[in-house]
């Protein structure tokens, strides 16, 4: 990867109030720190409503391992694995039931981000909420259970700091290092829509809002 750090502020000319930065990290791929801040007093509490109906759990890998980040979801589709494979359901396997709508509030903050980072007319079907405590991580994957790859994902931090690690287009391509914080959201598309990306293990902590975790918000269009 070539040296990509530019910062700048997007909003410089059109919306002088809104203190978000936005920093390139890939052709088409975007840091927009703190970009959710403002957002996060209606979106704490739909995320809390939606985790009562569709609980964080830890889902079993198809190798038969059980995930150090525990996951739900909501929208028409959520992420499962378990001994079968990695895939989209329409169905929590936990309840039975679809996934909890996808809150306005979510919606809205994720095609708001992808636009500002060149990807508009952004319609995610589907929000992967993982929540890692201390020493959880994610290992170097790319995000390839999506019927298509047209769409970017967008990624939005909360709670505890996490070192997000993104890669290029084999595993063992150099990544950078990004420590992502509690608002900021990645968001990553087009040309680099397939980058491998992980998480190193969570390092312990307390943060003010959230305690003892991270939660990441991943909005994509899946079906
Ligand atoms: C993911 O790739 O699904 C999660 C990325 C993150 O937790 O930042
Ligand atoms: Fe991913």
């Amino acid at each position: 990867m070539t040296t990509m750090h530019t910062t700048f502020d997007l909003f410089a000319d059109t919306e002088p109030e809104q203190p978000a930065r936005a920093e390139q990290i890939g052709e088409q791929s975007w840091l927009l720190r703190g970009f959710a801040l403002p957002d996060l007093e209606p979106l704490l509490p739909a995320l809390d409503s939606l985790l009562a109906q569709a609980p964080l759990r830890h889902m079993m890998t198809p190798g038969g391992f059980s995930m150090s980040v525990a996951t739900s979801s909501c929208g028409a589709l959520g992420w499962i694995t378990d001994r079968s494979g990695y895939r989209y359901s329409p169905v929590d396997p936990l309840s039975g039931q679809p996934w909890p709508d996808m809150p306005e509030v979510f919606r809205e903050l994720a095609q708001r981000a992808a636009s500002q980072s060149g990807f508009i007319g952004f319609t995610p079907d589907s929000c992967l909420i993982n929540r890692y405590v201390p020493g959880a991580k994610m290992s170097l994957h790319q995000d390839k259970d999506e019927s298509a790859y047209t769409a970017p994902i967008v990624s939005l931090s909360l709670g505890l700091p996490a070192m997000f690690l993104f890669g290029g287009f084999a595993r063992s391509d150099k990544t950078q290092r990004i420590a992502l914080l509690h608002g900021d959201v990645v968001v990553w598309g087009g040309v680099d829509r397939l980058r491998f990306h992980g998480v190193l293990p969570i390092k312990p902590g307390r943060h003010p809002r959230l305690g003892e975790q991270r939660l990441n918000l991943t909005f994509r269009t899946a079906g």
